[in-house]
């Protein structure tokens, strides 16, 4: 696992857009795995930079994010398919028909979540995959105790992730209780992580995730057994590590 450290998140974030550029002008038809949350918001804003002012192109992009709500349309100003088009998507020129986004009002999610794993297959499987990391530990909505080796399905949201996830909604019990996430597994099969993280609030997973044993207590830290990892984060997500990591 490579960790890179950086003084703030700004730059976390210009750091990983220069990450999934460099993989984008190499291999233009790359197939990204996205995330949604505060984390990628800077990423993002980068990435349009880039592709407005630079020309990186997107045209033969495929996408695939992480997760979306049960039960929101993509209408929903909360619902991860609008986050997407309003924050990257209507901003640079991805193929409409190369977007995925698990589809949270499917009628039979089963089936839907066994199509979206086929999907990812069909088109060759992940090349980069971002990841946030939640203040639990976990990874897009496998939450504490999921099964390192899950696949994408249902899950229940875990109280603290509603909690942290309340400031998007009206109040508390507003936000949905269940979510359609890429397992574990899933994540685990991209041939490159990018998990992306900053503040203070973020310290005690990441000092789990690089430093900790990995366990399902803490889904995020299986990504120390992946072969091409990087952990990009600033100064407040390091400040419990007891290594020094200062990047490439
Ligand atoms: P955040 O969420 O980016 O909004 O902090 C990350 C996550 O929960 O995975």
């Amino acid at each position: 696992m490579l960790v890179v450290t950086k003084d703030n998140f700004d730059e976390v974030s210009k750091e990983a857009a220069k990450l999934l550029a460099t993989l984008l002008r190499r291999k233009p038809d790359c197939v990204l795995g996205l995330a949604t949350g505060s984390t990628p918001l800077g990423m993002y804003k980068e990435l349009i930079r880039l592709h407005k002012e630079e020309g990186l192109d997107f045209s033969k992009v495929i996408t695939f994010n992480l997760d979306e709500y049960v039960g929101l349309p993509p209408s929903h100003s909360q619902s991860y398919h609008y986050f997407m088009w309003e924050n990257l998507f209507k901003h640079i020129n991805v193929d409409p028909r190369h977007v995925h986004i698990p589809m949270g009002m499917a009628e039979n999610i089963d089936e839907f979540c066994q199509w979206y794993e086929e999907k990812i297959e069909e088109c060759g499987g992940i090349d980069l995959q971002i990841l946030g990391i939640g203040a639990n530990g976990h990874i897009a909505f496998n939450e504490p105790g999921s099964s390192l080796g899950s696949r994408t399905r249902i899950k229940t949201l875990s109280d603290k992730t509603c909690e942290d996830n309340a400031r998007f909604f009206e109040n508390k019990d507003e936000v949905p209780r269940y979510a359609i996430t890429m397992g574990v597994g899933t994540i685990m099969q991209a041939r490159e992580l990018l998990l992306m993280a900053g503040g203070a609030a973020k310290a005690d997973a990441i000092k789990a995730t690089v430093e900790g044993p990995v366990m399902a207590k803490y889904p995020a830290t299986i990504v120390q057994l992946h072969q091409f990892a990087t952990v990009v984060i600033d100064s407040a997500a390091a400040s419990k590590l007891d290594g020094s990591y200062s990047g490439f």
